[in-house]
This record gives C-alpha cells, sequence and structure tokens, in this order.
C-alpha cells in the first residue's frame, strides 16, 4: 500500500525534496486512515463453515438473517442479559427446562409471554417450543428436503399435519423463494447434532389445566 501511494505524485512541479517527503507522508497517512476507518466500518465478516457448498452457504446466510436463533436456540443469562447458548444452538426447547404453567395473560394487555430461555411461548394458541432443528434425530435428522419445504409453505406439521402455532413466522418465510429455503434445509442438516426432545405442543385446554 505504502509503495503505490509514494509513486503517485504530481510530475509536472519539482517541489523542494522536504516538500516531497512531507506530501507523500501526508498522502500515506490519509490513505491508512482512509483504509482504516473502511477497515472499521465493515460488517464483520463470519466465516462460512469449512469446506461448505454454495447451497450450504446461502442457508447459513439465510438462517443468520431470518433471526432462526431467536427462537431455536436456547438464552441463557450473560453479563448483558439474555443471550443464546450457541453450545446448544440450534437445539429447540431443553427438554430439562419444565413449564408448567404459562405466564398468566390479561388480554387487553399483555397478550404472550416467552419463558426465560424464550424457546416456549404461551398464548391464546396454547403453549409451542420450539423443537430442535439440529440434524439429529430428535431434530430434522429424519426430515426430508420436501418435509421441510412444504411445512413452511403449507404452515402444517411436516407438511401435512396439524398448524403450525405461532410465533413461528411461517406466514412470513413462505414467501421465500423454494431455492432458498432448500438452502435453509442443507444448512440445517449441516449444523452439529444436539440431542434434545423439545416438549409437543399443547393446546389452549390442556395449558390452561
Ligand atoms: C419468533 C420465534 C420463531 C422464529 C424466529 C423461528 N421459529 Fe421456527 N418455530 C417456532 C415455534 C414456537 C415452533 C413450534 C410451533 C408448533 O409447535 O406449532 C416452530 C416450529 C418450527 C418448525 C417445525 C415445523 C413442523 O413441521 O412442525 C420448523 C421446521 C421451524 N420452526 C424452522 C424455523 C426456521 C428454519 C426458522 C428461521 C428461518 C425459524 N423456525 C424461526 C418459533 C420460531
Amino acid at each position: 500500500m505504502t509503495s503505490s501511494t509514494l509513486s503517485v505524485r504530481p510530475s509536472s512541479a519539482r517541489p523542494v525534496p522536504g516538500t516531497v517527503r512531507r506530501a507523500a507522508f501526508a498522502g500515506a497517512a490519509a490513505a491508512l486512515l482512509a483504509a482504516t476507518t473502511l477497515h472499521a466500518g465493515e460488517a464483520p465478516k463470519k466465516p462460512l463453515t469449512f469446506g461448505a457448498s454454495p447451497q450450504v452457504a446461502r442457508g447459513q446466510y439465510l438462517v443468520g438473517i431470518m433471526g432462526c436463533d431467536d427462537c431455536h436456540t436456547p438464552m441463557k443469562m450473560g453479563a448483558k442479559g439474555p443471550e443464546p447458548d450457541f453450545a446448544r444452538r440450534l437445539s429447540g426447547h431443553p427438554q430439562a427446562v419444565k413449564v408448567t404453567k404459562p405466564a398468566p395473560i390479561d388480554a387487553k394487555a399483555w397478550i404472550w409471554a416467552g419463558n426465560a430461555t424464550n424457546t416456549a411461548f404461551a398464548g391464546p394458541w396454547g403453549i409451542s417450543y420450539a423443537p430442535n432443528l439440529t440434524s439429529d434425530a430428535t431434530g430434522i435428522g429424519a426430515w426430508t428436503e420436501a418435509n421441510f419445504v412444504k411445512a413452511i409453505k403449507e404452515g402444517k406439521h411436516l407438511g401435512v399435519g396439524r398448524p403450525i402455532a405461532p410465533p413461528m413466522p411461517w406466514p412470513a418465510y413462505r414467501h421465500a423463494t423454494e431455492d432458498d429455503l432448500k438452502a435453509v434445509f442443507a444448512y440445517l442438516k449441516s449444523v452439529p447434532p444436539v440431542k434434545n426432545q423439545a416438549p409437543e405442543y399443547e393446546p389452549p385446554a390442556m395449558a390452561r389445566k
């Protein structure tokens, strides 16, 4: 960088040697500053999974910006408040965390609540638990790509079962292209398996017992 900066000099003028040195120094300093500023302003580039196919890399990018971690990665309490526990990334509601009663809900003010790990959600729909999305058998290990795409497009469990309850944002995600959903699935299949059986969804009657 420095040598190319120094070589850029107005050729017409014949300034005093000292001036050239100062001008060159100022130019180099400005270039250095510009480079540093640019670097500081750039979003940190998260390294993609080593050796990932372009499809998996695209899926990793999409899972990041679509916020799947917000509900499918359990939160733990950190120094600055709740933060995702990446040791259990995308493993869903921890099976050991029992949520016996939903938070009291006053339909006029607060209509739904999330538990401490932000993986169980109580509302008018009952209690929904974010399932395990890792490649383990307790996650999506046995799912086919078609199951996944259809589940998101139709809002039904495995694409054919009961309606998928809130707050899973499938009504928004269904507008993703099929290729993007396939990429998300390919990436999820590459996420390290975590054994965790999230509880089954509880409809309102059971939830209020
Ligand atoms: C706002 C919270 C939230 C976000 C964000 C979220 N999910 Fe979910 N997800 C849930 C909950 C809760 C359930 C369980 C719903 C139920 O049991 O009916 C669920 C269910 C699912 C299911 C199971 C569907 C089925 O057939 O049973 C899949 C697959 C899934 N989510 C994938 C994703 C992916 C991929 C992303 C990111 C692109 C994502 N989710 C983002 C909360 C969320």
